[in-house]
C-alpha cells in the first residue's frame, strides 16, 4: 500500500475532467501512432485480397485519425503529446508474435483479423470515453472524434464480415 501511495503521488494530479480528457487523448495519440506503424506489416502479411484492402484502407483512415487528434489537442490549447499506450504495445506485440509463426495463409488471415479486432475494440473504448467527456465539457471536439469512432466501428464490422464470409470458412475447410 505504501508503495502504491508513493507511486501515485509521483504522478501529476488530475484536477478536472478536461485534464483527464487530455490524458486519454494522449493515450489514443500513442495508440494511433503505434497502429500506423503496425498496419503496413499487416497489409503484407494478409493473403486474402479483400483483407489486404481492408487493412490498406484502414491505414489511410488511421493517418486521418492522427491528424484529427492533433486538431483536437490544438482546440484544447495543448501541444499534441503521446503517453505511451502500453495496452496497445501488448496487443500489437501479440499480433506480431502470431505473424512470425508458420501458418497456412487462411489461418494466418483469421489470426490477423483476431489481432486487428482487438486493436479496434481498444480504440472504440477510448474514443467512446473521450467523446463522452467532450460532450460534458461542451467541447467542439465531439464531431471530429465521432468521425473517427464511426470509422473504427465500420472497420470492426468489416473485419467481422470478412471473417464470416471468407477467411474463417477457408481456414475451416483445411
Ligand atoms: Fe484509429
Amino acid at each position: 500500500l505504501k508503495l502504491e501511495l508513493s507511486a501515485r503521488s509521483n504522478a501529476v494530479k488530475l484536477e478536472t475532467l478536461k485534464e483527464l480528457l487530455i490524458e486519454e487523448m494522449r493515450d489514443l495519440y500513442s495508440a494511433e501512432s503505434q497502429i500506423l506503424k503496425a498496419l503496413p506489416k499487416m497489409v503484407k502479411a494478409a493473403s486474402e485480397p479483400e483483407l489486404r484492402n481492408a487493412f490498406a484502407e484502414h491505414l489511410e483512415q488511421t493517418k486521418k485519425h492522427v491528424e484529427r487528434l492533433e486538431t483536437v489537442f490544438e482546440g484544447l490549447g495543448k501541444k499534441p503529446k503521446r503517453k505511451t499506450c502500453r495496452a496497445m504495445e501488448g496487443i500489437i506485440e501479440e499480433g506480431e508474435e502470431m505473424m512470425k509463426q508458420d501458418a497456412e495463409p487462411s489461418v494466418r488471415d483469421a489470426a490477423l483479423i483476431a489481432a486487428a479486432q482487438r486493436v479496434e475494440h481498444y480504440e472504440i473504448a477510448g474514443y467512446g470515453t473521450v467523446i463522452a467527456y467532450a460532450k460534458l465539457l461542451q467541447d467542439g471536439a465531439v464531431e471530429l472524434l465521432q468521425q473517427t469512432l464511426n470509422e473504427e466501428k465500420e472497420t470492426d464490422q468489416k473485419l467481422t464480415e470478412l471473417a464470416e464470409r471468407l477467411v474463417n470458412l477457408e481456414a475451416a475447410a483445411l
